[in-house]
């Protein structure tokens, strides 16, 4: 396999001597680099500055800001099969840049920063079936921090590394770390070496294995590049395999046994046999169910691109409907116009909740949690303090589709805050 590691701290300059960066001292990602050599993987580190020797057998990148990290992880991604990014890199960087030493005046100077850009945001798009390992370094709400990046920036696994004693963390020999994976499992180990964490890392990417068109083997081709296939069918079958990439994009929400996250994939089927099944609650009785088994199919295939937004997440629903709205270009486009469209106009009637099938499938898509965080004791609730009221207010609309289910959403709401799963305000 092809590794590509992240490691260090990044700098970034206010002017020529001074700069802005952190305690990294790249040792755990120096760490990975080695452990992912010695089980004989081609190995490209791309180093913040730090005062390690570089490893031998490894294909070595200095870079010194976020931007040329940036750059470098961009320019060796697609000749990659896993990236893990250890590095540190400065979330701030000086909004001007002085190329000259700035003078000691009588007053200190205002100093402006600015985001610097987010190396894995940036890469997201190009993830396809390789594997992304990030880091998370936290001081408090360790596993709920790490848990919300490992979603928002569309991870495999995150390193929730608690950096709050001495002994871990930041420039020491040793860790403290939970694996949080995609698929919804966590594994706590004990303090230990930094090269036993990268051990640990290493092993897991190849227990995981990879996904056929990895593994350093070039992708598959497009169906449609099969001789005697005509275009339409072509573009029917490239999309079959495109949504596939639902199975990989999970909820915040446990499988009602509690062991792993959701899938968007298994909620939309979920859904699906919801409707067939509960259709005699539908406020409307003529409500054309097929098409509401249809719309509940489609609702969250755009999620593929834009990813799945915890819903009580404020910052991460910022800008949501524009990303789902161009997910849904690229997406439903690759089908044949027509089919395209007929699919883009049921994904808009779930989205605008205004007509019968489309309330009665909203309703279906509020219950369907409601039903997973009851079963699983409202672990998800309380893990991210969510309150009666938030819950109440945000499923209200489940009455639009059916009173009924709206009777049954309220009973299950109050039971969950009788038995503690969640709880009232204050
Ligand atoms: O180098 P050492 O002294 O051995 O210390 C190791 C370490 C503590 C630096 C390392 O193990 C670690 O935890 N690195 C992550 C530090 C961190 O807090 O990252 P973050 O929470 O800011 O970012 C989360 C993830 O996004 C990380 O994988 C990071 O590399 C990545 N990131 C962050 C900012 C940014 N602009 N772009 C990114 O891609």
């Amino acid at each position: 396999m092809r590794f590509l590691v992240t490691a260090g701290p990044t700098r970034e300059f206010m002017d020529p001597v001074r700069f802005i960066s952190n305690r990294s001292s790249g040792k755990m990602g120096y760490a990975i680099a080695e452990a992912a050599r010695d089980r004989g993987h081609d190995v490209v580190l791309i180093s913040g500055p730090v005062s390690l020797a570089a490893p031998t057998g490894v294909a070595m990148v200095p870079v010194v800001s976020a931007d040329d990290m940036l750059k470098a992880v961009g320019g060796h991604l697609d000749a990659s099969d896993v990236l893990v990014m250890a590095a540190a890199v400065a979330d701030w960087r000086p909004a001007r840049v002085s190329d000259q030493k700035l003078k000691k005046l009588h007053t200190s100077p205002e100093l402006r920063l600015e985001a610097t850009p987010d190396i894995l945001q940036a890469v997201k798009p190009r993830k396809g079936k390789k594997v992304f390992i990030g880091f998370a370094a936290e001081t408090s709400g360790l596993e709920e921090e790490a848990l919300r990046k490992l979603v928002s920036k569309g991870l495999d696994m995150i390193v929730a590394n608690d950096v709050s004693q001495s002994d871990a963390g930041f420039d020491v020999d040793t860790n403290r770390v939970v694996f949080i994976t995609g698929a919804g499992a966590s594994e706590t180990l004990p303090l230990m070496s930094k090269r036993d964490v990268a051990e640990r890392i290493v092993d897991w990417v190849a227990a995981r294995g990879l996904a056929p068109g990895t593994c350093g083997r070039t992708p598959a081709p497009r169906f449609g590049n099969l001789a005697g296939w005509n275009e339409r069918l072509a573009k029917q079958l490239d999309f079959i395999r495109e949504i596939d990439k639902l199975k990989l994009v999970f909820r915040r929400t446990l499988l009602m046994d509690g062991t792993r996250f959701e899938n968007d994939a298994e909620h939309s089927w979920h859904l699906a046999m919801m409707a067939i099944l509960l259709k005699e609650h539908a406020n409307v009785p003529g409500v054309d169910i097929a098409r509401v088994v249809k719309m509940v199919l489609v609702h969250d295939l755009v999620e593929i691109d834009a990813g799945d937004t915890y819903c009580y997440d404020v910052s991460g629903n910022v800008g949501k409907a524009d990303r789902e709205r161009e997910a849904a270009t690229r997406l439903f486009g690759l089908l044949p116009e027509d089919e395209g469209g007929e699919i883009r106009a049921l994904w808009e009637e779930f989205e605008a909740r205004m007509s019968s099938e489309a309330k009665f499938a909203a309703a279906l898509d509020r219950v369907q949690p409601l039903m997973h965080n009851y079963s699983t004791g409202g672990s998800i609730w309380r893990k991210h303090g969510v309150r009666c009221r938030q819950v109440l207010d945000r499923n209200r609309h489940v009455e639009e589709g059916s009173v009924v289910l709206w009777r049954f959403a309220q009973a299950l709401i109050q039971d969950a805050v009788e038995r503690g799963y969640l709880e009232t305000e204050g």
